[in-house]
């Protein structure tokens, strides 16, 4: 609770009329250090839309920060842009207050997906890109957006005002004091937007590609992009787009990563030498280590990396646990153009090794050593070829 934020009016009868989430941590293993926000968009014409609700807890501070704008009874049409239900959780709330035969616009996915959430028997309304729908004076445009996040993801467009709806799209988990990029340190945001994308949506870069390439060549103008996720793009649209389109490239930098976990600080004895070794190339590096810091955090980092190197010891003849968790959440983003290698001490089997090169070659990553293995604690000439491995892999970066 506390979370209610004043109505915002950002464009003439625009509402945002969401809630911050100041203290969540964890969105469904996210790392939100700084909460995130649910934005919900009320657009008051001749009729009156909300676009998208807020978490199912925050309801209640959703339906007063309307009622600060108009009577919640009085909205017209409610306008579902995803089925997640940090976006639609509000939804059994909403409908119940305004009237439970009110239109709900959504995909075809939509009207799929969002009664598999809700039992009650809403009017769902289907909409596919370039159907619109008239508020009086002003008209909306559905795109529909499938895997930006879900299935069911689609746009809105506020064709007079050139206001883009974007769901998840161009989003990043924060909450501040700040509402727009104009108020906000741009490296700031962009660093929560690249979070976001590299964490949420890496894995569809080649079909957002595409369908950036889709509503580009729609020839729309953006005035303003509204995501429900954090802060508000209104100084400078055309930037959050531009780096959507190069990020889906996935065209690494030249830089490295090394993420390990440790039981007696062999292995990672073992990673700094390996990063000593690929600075020495001029490429930057750092040791991650996974327990200190958080795999989203990791997964920011990995996502423009050109080398990926990991170190597991060896526990019980397998790889450490927190290893397997982050080759697992690694694999399903499918981070493309990388290049690889795996390293790790063991005590008598070690075969943590083996298996990291297993997984990294499930990933096409381009193992460029078969890895290297130190029984029990490095020693000087061990940490010696630690650091030409890293040597090695600082020449494959630099290229
Ligand atoms: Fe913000 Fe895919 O939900």
């Amino acid at each position: 609770m506390g979370s209610k934020m004043e109505p915002i009016e950002i464009s003439k009868g625009v509402y945002n009329v969401g809630v911050t989430d100041w203290n969540i941590r964890d969105f469904h293993g996210y790392s939100t250090d700084l909460g995130t926000t649910y934005n919900a968009f009320l657009i008051v014409d001749e009729k009156i839309a909300l676009v998208d609700t807020v978490r199912e807890k925050f309801a209640g501070e959703l339906l007063e920060n309307i009622s600060l704008v108009v009577d919640p009874k009085s909205i017209d049409y409610v306008i579902s842009n995803h089925t997640e239900m940090d976006h639609s959780g509000g939804l059994a709330r909403v409908m119940h207050r305004i009237g439970e035969d009110k239109p709900v616009y959504c995909s075809k996915m939509g009207s799929k997906n969002l009664p598999k959430h809700f039992s009650a028997k809403w009017n769902y309304q289907p909409v596919a890109t370039g159907d619109e729908l008239s508020l009086g004076n002003r008209t909306l445009t559905f795109l529909e957006t499938r895997m930006i996040h879900w299935p069911d993801s689609m746009f809105t467009y506020l064709n007079e005002n050139q206001i883009l709806f974007s769901s998840d799209g161009f989003g990043q988990h924060y909450a501040g004091p700040e509402k727009f990029d104009d108020q906000i340190d741009a490296s700031a945001v962009m660093y929560h937007a690249k979070k976001y994308f590299a964490n949420i949506l890496l894995l569809y870069s080649t079909h957002i590609q595409k369908l950036l390439d889709k509503v580009l060549s729609l020839g729309l103008e953006f005035k303003m992009i509204c995501p429900d996720h954090g802060i508000i793009w209104r100084k400078d649209p055309g930037k959050i787009v531009d780096a959507y389109v190069r990020w889906c490239r996935q065209e690494p930098d030249k830089k490295a990563v090394v993420i390990y976990d440790t039981m007696w600080h062999s292995t990672e004895q073992m990673a700094h030498a390996i990063v000593s070794g690929i600075s020495r190339e001029g490429v930057p590096a750092k040791p991650l280590h996974l327990r200190k810091t958080h795999r989203s955090e990791i997964m920011t980092d990995v996502f423009d990396a050109k080398a990926v190197v990991v170190g597991s010891p060896t526990l019980n003849n397998q790889l450490y646990p927190s290893l397997a968790d982050f080759l697992t959440y690694m694999k399903g983003l499918k981070p493309l153009n990388k290049i690889g290698a795996a390293f790790g001490s063991y005590g008598w089997s070690g075969e943590a090794v083996k298996m990291i090169n297993k997984e990294l070659e499930t990933m096409n990553f381009e193992i460029i050593d078969p890895g290297l293995r130190v029984q029990y604690v490095p020693d000087k000439e061990a940490l010696e070829s630690c650091y030409e491995l890293g040597r090695k892999i600082g020449k494959a970066v630099a290229g």
